[in-house]
């Protein structure tokens, strides 16, 4: 991939937005290396996601600033999850102080790390008229056009850590337990470190969940002689009544439950409809906290140097993605306003099944 002629880009601007993840700072380490030391370019660092481009709280990286950040977690350049199209008005302004900075530091391209909102704000930057090149970033693995992002892999970690440490706990006090993962639209996280953890129940947003259905694999179980269960569901799991409803009848159901929680709400569901002693734990932000893992700094710097190849291309308008087993790039269409869900024929939860997981139905 790597260019040999003179770089197109000779300025380029670059921010992180969304939730951070660990990855965030070997993929800027990759871009700004890559960037620099091959093609020359100069980088304006810019603070806390597309905020930092409206305020103009922005300054020219030197290589002593992405040097040593390879396994740091966050994010160098801080984050937020600024959308400047979402309010009109406002958003007008802001639109404009972002192609107002764009023009005053001589930005050829703007590069983003972030996920679906990101993205989405980036292809209607485009369409403005700016160059836009994003990474993608979320523990979600949710990015519509790369078959993974960086953080994912480290968050998987983290949660079959947990879910192990859960474990013991179970098995020593003959107890379900229910261990809640990120994740609101989509359940990679949950389905990949539920199979990685033994769940015996993993519960995803895109199967809607039968407690009855749960309960009965619970106690066939508990029939079979063991005497504890884990149970892995995703933060934005829904049973099949609430998938029935429209969104204001389920955000009242769920506020006359008194859980704020799928882990607590599940929980309670299945004591009730077992008897056996449960408990839950949500795993929260620790899941997106500290160093990367390996993998994913394999992954974040190959996207990073991938991104400065496209920089010194000219290939804007795209976001750098794992296609199969290699790196590449598509167009920002493909991402923007998408979210990559667990499709229901995914091998993966055919995997799950054949070792005996219930799905929740
Ligand atoms: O980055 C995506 C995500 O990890 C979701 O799974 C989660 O619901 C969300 O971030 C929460 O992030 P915050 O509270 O920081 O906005």
């Amino acid at each position: 991939m790597k260019y040999k002629g003179e770089s197109v880009t000779k300025t380029f601007g670059i921010l992180t937005s969304g939730g951070d993840c660990p990855g965030l700072n070997a993929a800027i380490r990759g871009v700004c290396r890559a960037a620099y030391g091959r093609y020359h370019m100069n980088i304006l660092g810019i603070a806390n996601g597309y905020r930092g481009l409206i305020d103009g709280d922005v300054r020219f990286l030197e290589p002593v600033d992405f040097s040593g950040i390879l396994t740091r977690g966050g994010t160098i350049l801080g984050t937020s999850r600024e959308k400047p199209f979402k309010s009109t008005e406002i958003g007008e302004d802001k639109v404009r102080a972002i192609k107002k900075n764009y023009e005053k530091y001589k930005l050829d391209c703007l590069v983003v790390l972030g996920g679906n909102g990101t993205h989405t704000t980036g292809r209607l930057l485009a369409q403005e008229g700016l160059n836009i090149l994003g990474l993608p970033k979320t523990i979600d693995n949710d990015i519509e056009g790369t078959e993974r992002s960086f953080g994912f892999h480290s968050a998987m970690a983290i949660c079959t850590d947990a879910i192990d440490r859960l474990h013991s706990i179970a098995a020593s006090h003959n107890r379900v337990m229910v261990i809640e993962t990120m994740g609101h639209k989509a359940g990679w996280l949950a389905l990949y470190a539920g199979i990685a953890g033994g769940g015996d129940v993993i519960i995803i947003p895109e199967i809607p969940y039968d407690i009855k259905a749960i309960a009965r694999h619970l106690n066939e179980r508990a029939k079979s002689g063991k005497s504890f269960s884990i149970v892995v569901v995703a933060e934005g799991a829904l049973s099949a009544e609430e998938s029935r409803m429209d969104k204001k009848d389920r955000k009242r159901l769920r506020s006359d439950t008194g859980f704020t929680s799928i882990a607590y709400r599940a929980a309670k569901e299945i004591e009730t409809e077992t008897g056996m002693e449960t408990r839950a734990t949500v795993l929260g932000y620790v899941q997106r906290g500290g160093i990367p893992s390996a993998s994913d700094r394999v992954l974040a710097t190959r996207f990073g140097t991938a991104a400065a190849d496209l920089l010194a291309r000219g290939e804007y308008g795209t976001m750098v993605a794992q296609i199969g087993s290699g790196i590449g790039a598509v167009d920002l269409s493909v991402p923007a306003g998408k979210i990559k869900k667990v499709p229901k024929d995914d091998s993966l939860l055919d995997t799950a099944a054949a070792v005996g997981t219930c799905l929740g139905t």
